[in-house]
């Protein structure tokens, strides 16, 4: 399967990237960790990229499409793949669409602006694998030590609250016309992702029909 995560910053998309990747048995490509790891290595694409983030706005379309471009052609993607974070302007769609790329499904985890403030101002993320824990939801552990990787829990730069306001403003902008581009095709499931994040894998198996 070849499936597209939707929503707005802090639905929910990258938790539940990890655990329907475990459930299908296909990598997750996360552009949003792609260019963090870039971001903290300090390569040219994380130093270009960078402003961009703490800024709370979107990376240039041309320099995500080619990070994807390159990544869908590993091996381990030929079974499936799961895009968390991508596409997330009606150009980067047309590029996967212009490059080829069937899209089997558009999963949109759909959650209020409400909700998405309160999520991301409690969030931490593990600095090392980008696993997500919340202060409420789902507490990382006393010593801020991820127990998958061993790396140090942190807030990150863009969950501070007047960023969190210019991503929202950013995604009804930019990412939610996608909602119509992959509604027009057929491909768009729309789950809530308010009830818990159990109760946003099993709506999501079930919209996928797996
Ligand atoms: P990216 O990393 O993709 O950030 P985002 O879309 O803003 O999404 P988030 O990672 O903030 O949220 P999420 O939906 O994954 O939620 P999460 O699972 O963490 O992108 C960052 C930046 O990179 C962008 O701003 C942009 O600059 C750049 N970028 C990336 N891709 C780009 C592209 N294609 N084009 C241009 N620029 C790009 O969950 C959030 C919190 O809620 C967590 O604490 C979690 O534990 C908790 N939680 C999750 N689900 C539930 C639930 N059901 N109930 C209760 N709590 C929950």
């Amino acid at each position: 399967m070849n499936l597209i995560l939707l929503g707005a910053p802090g639905a929910g998309k990258g938790t539940q990237a990890e655990i329907l990747k475990e459930k299908l048995a296909i990598p997750t490509i996360s552009t949003g960790n792609i260019l963090r790891e870039a971001v903290k290595n300090e390569t040219p694409l994380g130093l270009e990229a960078k402003g961009y983030m703490e800024s709370g706005k979107l990376v240039p379309d041309a320099l995500v499409i080619s990070i994807i471009e390159e990544r869908l052609t590993k091996d381990d993607c030929k079974n499936g793949f799961i895009l968390d974070g991508f596409p997330r302007t009606i150009p980067q769609a047309e590029a996967l669409q212009e490059g080829g790329v069937r899209i089997d499904k558009a999963l949109e985890i759909a959650v209020s602006d409400d909700v998405i403030i309160a999520r991301l101002s409690g969030r931490r993320v593990c600095s090392g694998c980008g696993a997500p824990y919340h202060m409420i939801s789902c507490p990382p552990p006393a010593d801020n030590i991820c127990p998958k990787c061993g790396a140090e829990i942190i807030t990150r730069k863009d969950d501070l609250p007047e960023t969190i306001k210019h991503r929202l403003d950013v995604y009804h902008e930019q990412t939610e016309p996608l909602k119509g581009f992959y509604g027009d095709q057929g491909k768009l499931a729309v789950v809530n992702g308010e009830n818990g994040i159990e109760e946003t894998t099993r709506l999501a198996l079930e919209a996928l029909g797996v």
